[in-house]
């Protein structure tokens, strides 16, 4: 296994990314406009995704979009795939569609839905970001092997995921996801955290080639990615 990159953007590239997530009024809450700032500044993640995702030109699957950040750091690293994200939290979705629109984003959409029930019909590269520890392990199940039968040749499934392994990451990452739930940030706390084993038995039996990575930067998380493709 190798160290991905692990670089987050710069603060100037951070900040004005982030602009798009102020608030309308002057009293609002500006919660999400500093969450996604620190992020953007502290995360490999984007970066990561965008790096996978250069050069290909199948439309992209955002599944737990969230607010839809990983589109407005792809529009501002010159990626022009088609975009659209789903997300279980309709109030997200709600805003990701109005910060969108603020930024003037182009090609992208975004749709509630619960990946737990029903998942979308689709061809081409799909991201699943931080999302597989929300649901229960026959959903990680279904989820992973939709998301590899999505993916043509060409096309990456790019996953980004914490994982049940030993150590002081795993503990980290599980109080954090917890507290966000309790603070309402996110819509329920983290159920399961995949095993690698689970990911790669998923991943053998669909075909794909992939690599396995760390991918904490600057974070004290337990973040792995996984970048798979189909040969042709
Ligand atoms: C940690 S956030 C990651 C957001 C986004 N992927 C990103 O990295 O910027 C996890 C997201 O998964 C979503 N989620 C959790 N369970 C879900 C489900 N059953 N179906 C769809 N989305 C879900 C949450 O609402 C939340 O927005």
């Amino acid at each position: 296994m190798t160290n991905a990159s692990g670089r987050p953007l710069d603060a100037k590239r951070a900040h004005a990314i982030a602009a798009a997530f102020r608030p309308d009024g002057r009293f609002a809450n500006r919660w999400n406009y500093f969450y996604t700032r620190t992020k953007l500044s502290s995360d490999p993640l984007y970066p990561a995704v965008a790096d996978a995702l250069r050069g290909t030109h199948a439309p992209l699957l955002d599944l737990g979009c969230g607010l839809g950040l990983l589109s407005h750091t792809l529009r501002e690293d010159g990626i022009q795939v088609p975009y659209r994200g789903v997300d279980i939290d309709a109030a997200k979705i709600v805003h990701a569609q109005r910060i969108a629109a603020r930024a003037g984003l182009q090609g992208v959409a975004f749709e509630a839905m619960d990946l737990g029930g029903e998942l979308p019909a689709h061809r081409g590269s799909v991201a699943l970001l931080d999302v597989l520890q929300y649901v229960d392990t026959p959903a990680q199940v279904r989820i992973l092997d939709a998301a590899c039968a999505m993916l043509d040749p060409g096309s990456r499934l790019f996953i980004r995921s914490g994982l049940a392994t030993p150590g002081w990451r795993p503990r980290v990452s599980k109080a954090f996801d917890t507290l966000a739930a309790r603070a309402g940030w996110m819509y329920s706390p983290p159920r399961r955290y995949p095993d690698e084993a689970l990911l790669r038995e998923r991943l053998d039996a669909a075909g794909l080639r992939y690599e396995i990575a760390p991918l904490n930067g600057n974070t004290p998380f337990n973040n792995w990615q996984i970048v798979a493709r189909r040969d042709a």
